[in-house]
C-alpha cells in the first residue's frame, strides 16, 4: 500500500501497472479490494490506482469526514475532490503533471464520478460507469441511511453484512463462489462504524445529477451485471442513453459487484471499450 497525503487525511492506495492514470472509486460499504483481481487483468493497459476512500479501508475519516456538529458525514464532492487531489498528485509523481485521468465507479463509486465529472471535466479522459445511478435518494431512502448512520454502532457491521449480502450478489455467485461471499463479508465486517455512518449521511444528501449525463463529452463505458438489482440492466440502458456516444456493456454472471464477481469479464469490458476509442495523442 502506498500512502498520500490528500487534504487533512492520507489515502491508503494500492497501484499497479503501466500506462494512463485509472482511478477507482469503490461502492458501499467496501474499500479497495472489491476491484483486487480486476486489476491484475486491468495492469497491462493502464497504472491502477485504487484507493480505500476516505473512512474506508486504512483510509482515516480526517477532520473532513464529519459534518459541522461533528456527525461522521462525507458527502461525494468531498470523495470526488480527494480522488482529484490524488490523481494530480500521483500525475506529478509519474512525470505526467496536470495530465487527464481515467475513473471508473462502482455503485457510490458512480455517483462520486459523476461528482467529478461535474466539478472537474478538465481532468477526466474517459470514464467508466458500474452499477450505480444518477437520482437523488427518494425521501425514505434518504432517511433509512441517517437512520443506519446514528444506529450502526449498536446494529454492528456484522449484522449490515448479512443484511446486504444476499441483495448484492448474483444466484451464480452466492450458490457457486464461497471464496467471494467470504471476501465479501470478511471487507464489510472490517469497515468502521464511522466510515459507514459517513458514507450513509454523505450518500443521502447527494444530488440529483440527471441533469449532467447529456452534458457529459468525454469517452464513457456503462457497465454492469447482468444479475444486480440495485441498479438493473433497464436503468443502466437508460443511463448509457443520456450520455453521447456512450458504450454500454454487460458482465455475465454477476448481480451488483462484477469486479468482484467476475473480474475477468470486467476487465475485458474496459479493455474492449479502451481498444475500441480513438483517444487524443
Ligand atoms: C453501493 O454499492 O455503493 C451501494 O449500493 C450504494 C447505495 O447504497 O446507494
Amino acid at each position: 500500500m502506498k500512502k498520500y497525503l490528500v487534504d487533512d487525511t492520507a489515502y491508503y492506495v494500492n497501484a499497479k501497472g503501466a500506462g494512463p492514470i485509472l482511478l477507482f472509486a469503490h461502492g458501499f460499504p467496501f474499500d479497495g479490494r472489491l476491484y483486487e483481481e480486476a486489476i491484475d487483468r486491468l495492469a497491462s493497459r493502464f497504472y491502477c490506482v485504487v484507493p480505500g476512500l476516505r473512512g474506508f479501508g486504512q483510509t482515516p475519516l480526517g477532520s473532513n469526514g464529519h459534518n459541522s456538529l461533528g456527525y461522521p458525514r462525507v458527502k461525494m464532492g468531498r470523495f470526488a475532490d480527494d480522488l482529484a487531489i490524488l490523481g494530480a498528485e500521483i500525475a506529478c509523481e509519474r512525470g505526467c503533471k496536470g495530465s487527464k485521468v481515467f475513473l471508473c465507479g462502482l455503485s457510490m463509486g458512480g455517483y462520486i464520478l459523476l461528482e467529478f465529472a461535474r466539478r472537474r471535466p478538465q481532468m477526466l479522459q474517459g470514464m467508466i460507469f458500474c452499477d450505480s445511478n444518477a437520482t437523488a435518494d427518494p425521501p425514505e431512502k434518504a432517511a433509512a441511511r441517517v437512520y443506519l448512520a446514528e444506529t450502526i454502532d449498536s446494529f454492528g457491521v456484522h449484522t449490515l453484512a448479512d443484511n446486504m449480502i444476499p441483495n448484492l450478489l448474483s444466484p451464480h455467485t452466492n450458490k457457486e463462489k464461497t471464496e467471494v461471499v467470504s471476501k465479501l463479508r470478511e471487507m464489510i465486517t472490517s469497515q468502521s462504524p464511522q466510515g459507514i455512518a459517513a458514507g450513509a449521511r454523505g450518500m443521502s444528501v447527494r444530488r440529483n445529477l440527471v441533469d449532467l449525463l447529456p452534458t457529459i463529452d468525454v469517452p464513457t463505458l456503462v457497465l454492469g451485471g447482468e444479475d444486480d438489482k440495485l441498479s438493473p440492466p433497464e436503468l443502466l440502458d437508460g443511463i448509457a442513453a443520456a450520455i453521447p456516444n456512450a458504450q454500454r456493456a454487460t458482465v455475465s454472471k454477476a448481480g451488483h459487484l462484477p469486479p468482484l464477481e467476475n473480474p475477468e469479464e470486467f476487465a475485458d469490458a474496459i479493455l474492449n471499450w479502451h481498444a475500441s476509442v480513438s483517444w487524443p495523442k
